[in-house]
């Protein structure tokens, strides 16, 4: 027994001096098909490791991160979905048809780029390898005879297939596909439309973007392997989402949950003193905080959508704060408008709940979850 005791001290202290001796490391960051919000979270993700030590090489398209020693920025010559207009594809979703199909061509110019295939040459020297999970295939040449950790961090959070590649099939009566809109809850008719959901997006990812995209890159890597033979391979899959927001759901222990990645403690009082006070002086109705996020261009959001909000908005108790660009408009006497609000800060103003967000939920809001817990829902959470 004392043995026992004496080896699992030993064994303990060992342990402790491996973690606290934890060298920096070099870590290869890649996304280099996103958009803004995407590239954000990558950003924090970047910052975070840097903060502690490590060197990171990040690969996105769209403006450098802040520039820091340790962080080294490689652009990926593409950021089309920067100018995709979500508006439009609502109405058309050839418009996403058509998103989806060029990503074997943009996997193509992501090669030819001189910087780019330097990195890839050097790909070796890497302790880590991150891959944005969400149609990123176009990174894995990266990994091809890498034997470094490969980390997967998944920017809308929990996606049935993205789950089951590492063997965690969560049955489609409890999670909603991303392509689906209901919650956690389905009905039996939603059970049904989600299973059939799940199998259907995995089939026509396959066929069009998985095959043509994997055939483009094979031209220049013959030896790419499958991406359903990469997928496994996660050592780590962390996950952009929160129990508290997003349900619960049995994960895996190298299935980790990081929303809140991209959030910091609000700063209300570095809010400009017109919001301040409008919020402020909402009173006990609260005050609704509504942006569409940093995905769509506000200003191309058409008309009878910005009146349809605004006609809904004026027959609310609450005060509104809008981030939205363009043209003014007349407004209701209970919606004010702003070219751009901090949105941790003004969530965190407008404390105790009476912060709402018409965004996205479900994870798809990249730094929503961390605002509201940082924020609105500070008091309840404890966080
Ligand atoms: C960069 O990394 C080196 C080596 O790990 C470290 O000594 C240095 O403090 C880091 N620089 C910054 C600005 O963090």
């Amino acid at each position: 027994m004392q043995h026992a005791r004496l080896a699992l001290l030993g064994l303990l202290a060992l342990l402790a001096s491996l973690l606290t001796g934890a060298a920096a490391a070099d870590i290869l960051v890649l996304t280099p098909f996103g958009s803004r919000s995407v590239r954000g979270l990558f950003g924090a993700l970047t910052e975070g490791l840097a903060a502690r030590g490590h060197a990171v090489t990040l690969v996105t398209s769209g403006a450098a991160p802040r520039p820091h020693a340790n962080v080294t920025h490689v652009q990926a010559p593409h950021s089309s979905l920067d100018q995709m207009d979500l508006f439009e594809v609502r109405r058309d979703a050839a418009a996403f048809r058509l998103w989806l199909r060029a990503l074997p061509s943009v996997a193509r110019r992501l090669y030819e780029d001189p910087a780019v295939m330097a990195l890839w040459r050097r790909r070796h020297h890497f302790d880590a390898i991150i891959i944005n999970s969400a149609a990123n295939e176009m990174a894995f040449p990266f990994l091809l005879g890498v034997s470094a950790p490969f980390i997967t961090l998944a920017p809308a959070g929990t996606e049935p297939l993205q789950l089951s590649y590492l063997g965690n099939m969560v049955s489609p009566a409890a999670l909603p596909s991303v392509v689906v809109p209901y919650h956690d809850t389905l009905s039996l008719w939603e059970r049904l439309v989600n299973t059939l959901a799940t199998g259907v997006l995995r089939a026509y990812f396959w066929r069009s973007v998985g095959r043509p995209l994997t055939a483009a890159l094979r031209d220049t890597f013959p030896d790419l392997p499958d991406p359903h033979q990469v997928y496994p391979r996660q050592a780590l899959a962390l996950l952009n989402r929160h129990h508290l927001l997003d349900g619960a759901l049995p994960l895996l222990p190298n299935q980790v949950e990081v929303g809140c990645l991209a959030c910091r403690p609000a700063q209300p009082h570095t809010l400009p003193q017109e919001v301040l006070a409008w919020l402020e002086g909402a009173g006990e109705a609260g005050a609704v905080y509504f942006s569409l996020g940093s995905f769509q261009d506000s200003s191309s959001i058409p008309l009878e959508y910005v009146d349809t909000l605004l006609n809904a908005f004026s027959k609310l108790p609450q005060r509104f704060v809008l981030k939205l660009s363009g043209s003014p408009r007349i407004l209701p006497p209970n919606v004010k408008v702003f070219e751009w609000l901090p949105q941790q800060d003004v969530l965190g103003a407008a404390r105790g709940g009476a912060g709402r967000s018409g965004a996205a939920k479900d994870g798809a809001g990249m730094q929503l979850p961390g605002a509201i817990l940082r924020g609105a829902l500070r008091g309840i959470t404890g966080l």
